[in-house]
């Protein structure tokens, strides 16, 4: 049966099949990394990117789906939750690729709070001090907010109201199949609370508002992606098209089908401790992840530590399946210098690992240097915080309002 059609009977779930098309920022798989980007300061808000290394943007003209009233540049969302600290997983894999994309697109980044409460009890003061240091991180990291709009999911309801609706439309079948969740409620005997479960729909209601084109995550967020594209598709087959039209709505197309955006190296940095899972906040030991506000003391004490091979020299380190953490020491290394695969093997391919350690050590440190004045910079300046924050809130609640007042139109609701 055509997958289409098995997405519209609920029959199709994400987890059973992984055919995304997803878009590379170079449209390689040695493709380059970004320096750290320029200098900053915040009362001027002129920030620098990086040297941009996405597709350049075509602008779409549709006139069926909210927000595509006219010709307007593509659309870029993308979030991060204030849980524990960022780390360098999260900075490789999804924030530093935002910076490429804010000066070419229509870009949305923020602060997933909502999300940070799905795994139980969480702690309210760590939420809201995570909340405020994340958006800190944000422009820290490079992101404009004159060209990004910056916010708090929570600072805009229409996210809740959007994913009550959409998990109204959700076969509870899709959810129980999200790898996330059922690692993670094995992981706490099955004692997990039901937003664990429904994460994933609040996730495609934070994308689907905004009529999202590309969302540029790290790897372990496919599934959640695919889950938010069978919802678009799935919505605007039961209450899109005629039917929209004749409930009387502006767009007849509920939700545009967004496109994942993953990086060709950096999309799954994995544990210092351990080259084969992944470098995640929750793991128990801070050993193994470099978080971006480290010390350098620090990062050279966890570089030192981190797990190594008895293999000769890192020649052969990204392609042996053998050595997973020299691959994973060796991509961070490329991504923090901009290198390609070739040209980090020729740099450091000769040597040993008690060379390469404090050759690595000095190319992370020196990366998140610059991130880490600029944070200290941004914190200190509390009301320009508060500044971008409110007006991120204002862009994005018009935006998302658009598309929740045109859904509840076509899904029956009475609208004033
Ligand atoms: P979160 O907060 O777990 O992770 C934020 C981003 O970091 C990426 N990431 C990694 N990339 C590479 N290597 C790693 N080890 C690594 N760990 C994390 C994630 O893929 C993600 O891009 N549900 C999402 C947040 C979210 C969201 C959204 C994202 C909520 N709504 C809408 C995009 C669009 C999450 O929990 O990410």
């Amino acid at each position: 049966m055509h997958r289409m059609t098995l997405v519209r009977r609920g029959c199709l779930s994400s987890a059973s099949r992984m055919t995304l098309r997803s878009l590379s920022l170079t449209g390689t798989g040695t493709g380059t990394g970004v320096a750290a980007p320029s200098v900053f300061t915040p009362t001027a808000r002129t920030l620098v990117a990086a040297a941009s290394t996405a597709t350049p943007t075509t602008a779409s003209s549709d006139q069926s789906t909210a927000s595509t009233e006219t010709a307007r540049k593509k659309r870029v969302l993308s979030g991060v939750q204030p849980t524990g600290t960022v780390h360098l997983g999260n900075y490789l894999g999804a924030i530093r690729n935002w910076v490429n994309l804010q000066d070419t697109y229509d870009t949305y980044f923020m602060v997933v709070d909502l999300h940070a409460i799905t795994v139980q009890p969480h702690n309210p003061k760590e939420l809201l001090e995570a909340t405020r240091n994340g958006a800190a991180l944000y422009i820290a990291c490079g992101i404009d907010p004159t060209k990004a709009k910056v916010f708090v999911q929570s600072h805009v309801t229409a996210h809740a109201e959007m994913a009550w609706l959409l998990s109204c439309v959700t076969p509870v079948g899709w959810l129980k199949k999200m790898i996330q969740f059922k690692e993670k409620s094995r992981k706490n005997n099955e004692e997990v609370g039901t937003g664990l479960l429904t994460y994933p729909v609040l996730m495609a209601a934070d994308i689907l508002l905004y009529q999202s084109d590309l969302v540029p995550v790290g790897e372990d967020q496919k599934q959640h992606l695919e889950l938010a594209r069978d919802l678009a598709e799935r919505t605007n087959y039961l209450f899109g098209g005629k039917k929209a039209k004749k409930m009387g709505c502006q767009y007849t197309r509920l939700f545009k089908v967004p496109d994942p955006f993953i990086p060709p190296a950096g999309a799954r940095v994995m544990s210092l401790q351990d080259g084969t899972s992944k470098m995640s906040k929750s793991a128990e030991s801070d050993l193994s992840r470099i978080n971006l506000l480290d010390s350098p003391e620090l990062i050279e004490s966890k570089i030192k530590k981190a797990k190594t091979d008895t293999f000769d020299g890192l020649a052969d380190g990204f392609e042996n399946p053998d050595r997973p953490d020299a691959k994973n020491l060796l991509t961070i290394y490329q991504c923090v210098t901009g290198k390609t695969q070739d040209e980090v093997i020729a740099d450091v391919g000769r040597l040993r690992w008690g060379e390469f350690k404090p050759v690595l050590t000095e190319a992370v440190v020196e990366h998140l240097r610059p991130i880490q004045g600029r944070y200290a910079d941004v914190m200190q300046d509390q009301a320009y915080l508060d500044r971008v924050l409110m007006d991120g809130r204002e862009a994005a609640e018009e935006e998302a309002m658009k598309t929740l007042m045109n859904v509840k139109k076509a899904m029956g609701f009475y609208t004033l």
